[in-house]
C-alpha cells in the first residue's frame, strides 16, 4: 500500500488543499476523541469524585475530570479550525456502558481505558497532520498520569484481600469491553488513515499492543490471571 502522503499537513488549509479524502479521514479521528473525551469524563470521572474514599483521592479524582474535559475542549478547537460537522452524530463507544459503581471499579478505568487511549494517541504523535501530532505529543503526560495513577491504586487495592476480587471483575470485564475501542480487524477506514500518513498500526496491531500491556499489568504486576478474549474483533456497530 504506497503512501497517498509524503508529506506532512502543517495546518488545516495545507490539509484542505489535499483534499477530501484527507479532511474526511481526519474529522474521523479527531470527532472519536471529541466524543470519547468528554463521555469518559462524564460517565467516569465525574461520578469517581463522590465515589473517591479521602480528600486526595477526591482532589486527584477532580484533576483528572478537569484533564479529561480539557482534551474534549482541545480536540474541539481542532475539529472547529478543520472546519468539521458536530461530532456528536455518532453514539459513544460500548466501553463508557461500563457503570463505574465503586472507588476500584473507576480506578481499574483509568489503568485500562486509558491505557487503550494511550496506545491510540501514541500512533498519533507520528501523525501527518501537524496539528494533531502536537496536540497529541501534548497531552500524553497527562494520559500517562491517569494510566500511572491507575496501576499504582491498582497495584495497593489488588493486595487488600477485601478489594481484590473487585480490581479482578473489573479489570477482565473492562478489558473485554475496550477491544472494540480500537475498531474492525477488517476496516477500509484504517487502510485510508495509514495510506494518508495519519496512523501507522493496523486496528490489530493496536488491539495486540493494548493486549500486551494489560496482560503484563493483571499477571506480572497484580498477579492475576487474564481474560479468554479474541485478538481480532470482526466489528458489529462501528
Ligand atoms: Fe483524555
Ligand atoms: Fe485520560
Amino acid at each position: 500500500m504506497p503512501p497517498a502522503l509524503t508529506r506532512e499537513a502543517q495546518d488545516a488549509a495545507e490539509a484542505h488543499a489535499l483534499g477530501d479524502e484527507y479532511v474526511a479521514a481526519l474529522g474521523k479521528i479527531i470527532n472519536s476523541h471529541v466524543r470519547n473525551e468528554a463521555t469518559g469524563a462524564a460517565v467516569f470521572d465525574e461520578p469517581s469524585i463522590s465515589l473517591a474514599p479521602t480528600p486526595r483521592e477526591k482532589w486527584l479524582a477532580c484533576r483528572m475530570a478537569m484533564e479529561e474535559y480539557g482534551h474534549h475542549l482541545k480536540f474541539n478547537k481542532l475539529a472547529n479550525e478543520l472546519g468539521l460537522e458536530d461530532a456528536g452524530d455518532r453514539p459513544p463507544l460500548s466501553v463508557f456502558d461500563y457503570q463505574v459503581g465503586s472507588w476500584a471499579g473507576y480506578v481499574m478505568t483509568k489503568a485500562i481505558v486509558d491505557l487503550a487511549e494511550v496506545v491510540l494517541m501514541e500512533d498519533l504523535c507520528e501523525c501527518s497532520y501537524l496539528p494533531l501530532r502536537r496536540l497529541c505529543r501534548s497531552l500524553m503526560p497527562e494520559e500517562r498520569f491517569h494510566v500511572r495513577f491507575g496501576t499504582t491504586s491498582a497495584k495497593r487495592l489488588a493486595a487488600d484481600p477485601d478489594a481484590r476480587e473487585e480490581v479482578r471483575s473489573s479489570a477482565h470485564r473492562l478489558i473485554a469491553m475496550t477491544l472494540p475501542f480500537f475498531g474492525r480487524s477488517e476496516s477500509r477506514n484504517n487502510e485510508v488513515f495509514r495510506r494518508w500518513g495519519i496512523k501507522r498500526l493496523t486496528n490489530d496491531e493496536a488491539r495486540a499492543e493494548f493486549v500486551r500491556r494489560t496482560r503484563a499489568l493483571l499477571c506480572d504486576d497484580l498477579g492475576l490471571d487474564y481474560p479468554e478474549v479474541p485478538t481480532r474483533w470482526p466489528g458489529t456497530t462501528n
